[in-house]
């Protein structure tokens, strides 16, 4: 061997290392939604359904997104599917601080729960997908993610003779990357979360929807703890940006929504994401640093994190033992 070779494969022999010893992604969740999932229903306490950009919610669209969603054949090599990060055992989020892509590669972010996705103005925490459409092919190109290429993908579904006759059946020009796109999303649409003990509450009137403790806890988030500022409306958010100091001063910094709009203002900032299902998608926060929701009233009880951007409507709450027991209560009901 030349010394020139000897050189070259020492340190490629350090760079293979980390990928062979890497954790590897989880197996893919079984999906246990029940068996046809309706384009048309929208549970108790949410609004009318927007309609999606350019094409009709159909019951073929969401079975084939649905078949998508689970199937790791979108990712490089055949083993991340949607669901490994957005497992619906824990509200279709990520379930850990760090979900894991292909070769057990990690992003900085968590995955946030899609419930109610169908709401959303803007999607990923710092905003920068402006439809689910758009958002969906996202995934299939990112190296943490799925680390493939949409070219890529198409060419495998078209391959595929089961895919060939599901996009043909639910598309008029089969598998294209737009239909690929429209298919997932309208999966997402009909991840709705609503008929809880607080709808039962608000909209039919049933007194003992809510327990004592859960009620006060209502009270609390209307009053003394500010909560609906942000997360205001039948979905719990104004689907807006605001700074709360998450992750302010770490480093690598995360810079949120400043990545977008490059303005010094937006440093730090976040979308407010919803609290239906709340109870399910641990650990929370952009970056998963509060492991449960005791956690996150603490937060909001001591004023979040100090920043020369923090949001004007946080400050400390000074709760009581009792009073922050009861919010979390009542964010478990959502
Ligand atoms: C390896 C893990 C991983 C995989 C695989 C993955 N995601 Fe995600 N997803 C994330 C993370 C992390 C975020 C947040 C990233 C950010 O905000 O920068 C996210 C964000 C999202 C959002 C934005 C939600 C919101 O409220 O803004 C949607 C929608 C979404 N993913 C759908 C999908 C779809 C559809 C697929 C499959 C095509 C997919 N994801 C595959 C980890 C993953
Ligand atoms: C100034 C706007 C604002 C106010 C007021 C506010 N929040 Fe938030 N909330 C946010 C933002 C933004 C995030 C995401 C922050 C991040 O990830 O960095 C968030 C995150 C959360 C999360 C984590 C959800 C998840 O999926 O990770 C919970 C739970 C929560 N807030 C509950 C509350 C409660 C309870 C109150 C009242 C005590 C409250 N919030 C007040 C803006 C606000």
């Amino acid at each position: 061997m030349t010394r020139r070779a000897v050189v070259l494969v020492a340190p490629l022999a350090l760079l293979a290392a980390p990928v062979l010893f890497a954790e590897r992604p989880p197996p893919v969740p079984a999906d246990t939604l029940p068996k046809t999932l309706s384009p048309d229903a929208v549970p108790l306490g949410l609004d009318p359904r927007p309609a999606a950009p350019d094409a009709p919610l159909t019951a073929a669209r969401v079975a084939l997104g649905r078949r998508l969603f689970f199937d790791p054949i979108l990712s490089a090599d055949n083993t991340v599917a949607c669901a490994s990060c957005h497992r619906p055992e824990h509200g279709f989020s990520g379930g850990g601080a760090r979900p894991r892509g292909v070769g057990g590669r990690t992003g900085a972010r968590r995955a946030p729960t899609l419930f109610n996705r169908a709401y959303g103005t803007a999607f990923f925490w710092d905003g920068r997908a402006a439809t689910l459409e758009e958002q969906a092919l996202q995934p299939i190109e990112n190296p943490d993610e799925m680390a493939s290429s949409v070219a890529a993908a198409v060419g495998r579904l078209r391959a595929d003779a089961a895919y060939k006759d599901l996009f043909a059946s639910a598309f008029d020009d089969g598998v294209t990357a737009g239909n690929l796109a429209r298919a997932i999303a309208s999966f997402e649409r009909v991840l709705l979360r609503g008929d809880s003990p607080v709808d039962r509450f608000r909209q039919r009137g049933e007194r003992t929807a809510l327990t004592s403790s859960e009620l006060h806890g209502l009270w609390l988030y209307e009053g003394k703890g500010q909560c609906w500022r942000c997360h205001t409306g039948t979905n719990f958010t104004d689907e807006g940006f605001h700074n709360t100091g998450v992750s302010w001063g770490k480093s690598p910094e995360d810079a949120g929504r400043h990545a977008v709009t490059r303005q010094e203002a937006d440093r730090g900032k976040y979308k407010t994401p919803t609290l239906r299902g709340v109870r399910l998608t641990a650990p929370y926060m952009h970056d998963g640093s509060l492991k449960t929701l005791e956690d996150v009233i603490e937060f909001y009880d001591r004023g979040c994190v100090a920043n020369p951007n923090l949001d004007p409507a946080i400050r400390p709450l000074k709760l009581t033992p009792d009073e922050r027991r009861d919010l979390v209560a009542f964010l478990k009901s959502l």
